[in-house]
């Protein structure tokens, strides 16, 4: 049977790759690692106990540290182990330093690679996650795509197209597999909150809690919170610039730790609307019905603000007030949540397939 060995670190990718992994340990000799780019239970132990995935291989422990340090311990702990088990192929997904760590390592060492969620481009080369994308996309043998703007992006930049499979997006099968459980779930009664009564807010994006960005975001979501009920699960990253930076929320905003992720699409499908910056979310609220107010500038998910069932709205003070202020009012709110979210199940199943064919074209090769 051939290997296959599946690198993740982060919670997007351990939920993004949730519906892959089963398929994987059925089909092939599957290595699962876990570089502990995430480390604590609420933002990954938590992931594998409420999706049911078995437990890594090994763990790289690399933790919290600058990019080019982060990046570094992955390589150098990974590589021992792509030496001693030799797998037939390397799967990463998406774009956080776990994933071009990973891919970086197989790369060099010769081994076929496959980047799930390839081609996504928010155009804007100052994200830590754009310089990833490219740099894992340009290395890799398969690129699973979400969608046709994503593998236009990957022919834009001359990447051949045998390697390009459109598959759609494991983020939306997870979220559709777990759409049932989710509905028992606890948190609007342990928030006390009335579905359709508050808004959803997520902000972690490394632009949007640097100094220039923050303060002003934060002074927005206050004043929203004077005509909304906002709940706000905060991510350990913005906690933190929170503190540096000296700024706190209007005790009007619910702030809690972050969430689980049954806890997370029952929050979410139950709002009146999310604001967020997160990439996953925007597609769980796509496949929830909930209308999607983005705070930022680009999205990489363009085909649900072209499907018009997200807005972008900006990340300054001005154009958050100003969005929300247009698109929570009852009509625009209304068309948001009425157009037809374009999901399409069947990702992992697809991306499993393109992936035994790498396997099986470089094993005769
Ligand atoms: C990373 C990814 C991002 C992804 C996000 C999801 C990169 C470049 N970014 O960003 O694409 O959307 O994960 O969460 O890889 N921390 C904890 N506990 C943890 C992990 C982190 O407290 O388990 C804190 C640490 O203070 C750390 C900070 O959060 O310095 C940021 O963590 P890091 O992994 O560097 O980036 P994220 O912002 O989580």
């Amino acid at each position: 049977m051939p290997t296959v060995l599946t690198i993740l670190g982060t919670r997007p990718e351990i939920i993004k790759l949730s519906p892959v992994i089963p398929l994987l340990d059925q089909q092939f000799d599957h290595i699962l690692v876990h570089s502990g780019q995430h480390y604590s239970y609420e933002v990954d132990a938590i992931f594998f106990e409420e999706l049911d995935l078995p437990a890594p291989a090994y763990t790289l422990g690399v933790g919290s540290a600058s990019h080019g340090e982060q990046t570094a311990r992955i390589l150098a702990r990974l590589e021992p182990i792509l030496l001693e088990r030799r797998p037939d192929a390397v799967l990463v997904q998406g774009d956080t330093n776990t994933t071009m760590a990973g891919a970086l390592c197989a790369a060099k060492l010769g081994i076929p690679l496959a980047h799930l969620e390839a081609g996504g481009r928010s155009f804007n080369r100052a994200m830590p996650e754009e310089q990833n994308r490219i740099i894992v996309d340009h290395i890799a043998d398969l690129l699973l795509a979400a969608d046709t703007i994503a593998a236009d992006n990957l022919r834009r930049e001359g990447l051949a197209e045998e390697r390009i499979r459109v598959i759609g997006s494991t983020a939306i099968d997870a979220a559709q597999r777990h759409q049932a459980r989710a509905a028992q779930a606890s948190i609007l009664e342990q928030l006390e909150l009335r579905p359709g009564s508050y808004l959803a807010l997520t902000v972690h994006r490394a632009e949007n809690t640097m100094p220039d960005i923050l303060p002003g975001m934060l002074r927005a979501i206050n004043e929203l919170a004077e005509e909304h009920t906002i709940v706000f699960p905060i991510h350990p990253r913005t906690d933190a610039a929170m503190q540096r930076q000296g700024l706190a929320l209007s005790p009007r905003v619910r702030v809690c730790r972050p969430l689980g992720y049954l806890d997370t699409l029952r929050l979410v499908g139950a709002a009146r609307a999310l604001l967020t910056d997160s990439g996953g979310l925007q597609e769980e609220a796509a496949v929830l019905g909930t209308p999607l107010l983005i705070v930022r500038n680009e999205t990489e998910w363009r085909y649900l603000v072209d499907a018009g069932v997200a807005v972008l709205i900006g990340n300054s003070y001005a154009s958050i007030l100003a969005g929300a202020r247009e698109w929570l009012a009852p009509p625009a709110l209304e068309r948001l949540r009425a157009a037809p979210a374009p999901v399409r199940a069947g990702a992992a199943e697809r991306a499993v397939a393109a992936l035994a064919d790498l396997v099986s074209t470089r094993r005769v090769a």
